[in-house]
C-alpha cells in the first residue's frame, strides 16, 4: 500500500479519494488476510516466486524433483555452499552460477532430446568451477591465468572432495574449451556444459553491468518506474 498517494491495491479505483480512516481499515484487512495465510502456501508461493525470478528455463515438477535428487550429495556440502562466498561474474556469486548453469544444461538435454547422461551433466556441471577462490583477487588467484588454469584445479578439487566418475571430471576440465586448446569437450555431456557455460556467463556479465548502471545513473528499471 502506497500511503503518500492515498494508493490502496485493495480498491484501486476511487483510492485517491478515500480518507485516512478508510486506508487504516485497508491496513487491518490486508494484516488479517496475511495472519490467515497456510505456511505451506506460503512457502510454495516463495518457491515459485524464487523460480520466476532465475533466468532462463521452467522445469516441470518431475524433473525439478530428479534434479533435485540428482544434485543433493553435492549441494549439502559444506565447501560446495562455500562457492557462495566468491563473485563470478556480474552480481552473481559461484554457487548460483554453477546451479544455472546445471538448470540449463538439464533443461536442453531433456527438451533437445540429447541423450545426455543426467548424473554425469548435473555431477560435471555443478561442480565445473569448483576452484574455490576469489578469481577477483589477486593474492587469492595464484595458480595462473584463471581462465586456463581454472578448469584443471576445480577438477583437481573435485576428485579429492568427491567420488566423481572419469566422465565428470572430463566435463569440469574440458568446460572452458577453446581456451584450453588441449582439453577439448569428448562427450555429449561436456559439450552442452561447455556452451551452456558461456552462454550463462555472458547473461550473467550482462545482467551484471545493467544494473551497476542503473545504479549508477539513478534510473529505476522500465518496471518500477512510475507512471
Ligand atoms: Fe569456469
Ligand atoms: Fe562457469
Amino acid at each position: 500500500m502506497d500511503k503518500g498517494a492515498g494508493l490502496c491495491y485493495h480498491h484501486p479505483v476511487r483510492s485517491r479519494q478515500r480518507s485516512a480512516e478508510t486506508v487504516r481499515s485497508c491496513e487491518r484487512s490486508a494484516e488479517m488476510v496475511r495472519s490467515f495465510e497456510c505456511p505451506a502456501e506460503t512457502v510454495r508461493s516463495r518457491q515459485r516466486s524464487a523460480e520466476k525470478k532465475e533466468p532462463g528455463v521452467r522445469l516441470k515438477k518431475q524433473e525439478r524433483a530428479r534434479l533435485r535428487e540428482l544434485s543433493a550429495t553435492y549441494l549439502k556440502d559444506a565447501r560446495v555452499q562455500s562457492m557462495r562466498r566468491y563473485r563470478q561474474h556480474g552480481r552473481t556469486d559461484t554457487l548460483r552460477h554453477v546451479k544455472n548453469v546445471t538448470r540449463i544444461s538439464f533443461w536442453l538435454n531433456r527438451r533437445l532430446h540429447l541423450g545426455a547422461d543426467e548424473p554425469t551433466l548435473v555431477t560435471g556441471a555443478l561442480l565445473h568451477d569448483f576452484y574455490l577462490y576469489d578469481w577477483h583477487n589477486k593474492e587469492e588467484a595464484r595458480y595462473g591465468l584463471h581462465g586456463f588454469v581454472h578448469p584443471r584445479v576445480a577438477c583437481g578439487k573435485a576428485r579429492r572432495a568427491f567420488d566423481i566418475p572419469d566422465a565428470a571430471a572430463g566435463v569440469i576440465r574440458t568446460h572452458m574449451w577453446p581456451l584450453t586448446l588441449r582439453d577439448m569437450p569428448r562427450s555429449r555431456e561436456a559439450w552442452i556444459v561447455c556452451l551452456t557455460d558461456k552462454a550463462v556467463s555472458l547473461q550473467e556479465t550482462l545482467w551484471g553491468r545493467l544494473a551497476m548502471q542503473r545504479e549508477r545513473t539513478g534510473r529505476p528499471h522500465r518496471r518500477n518506474r512510475r507512471r
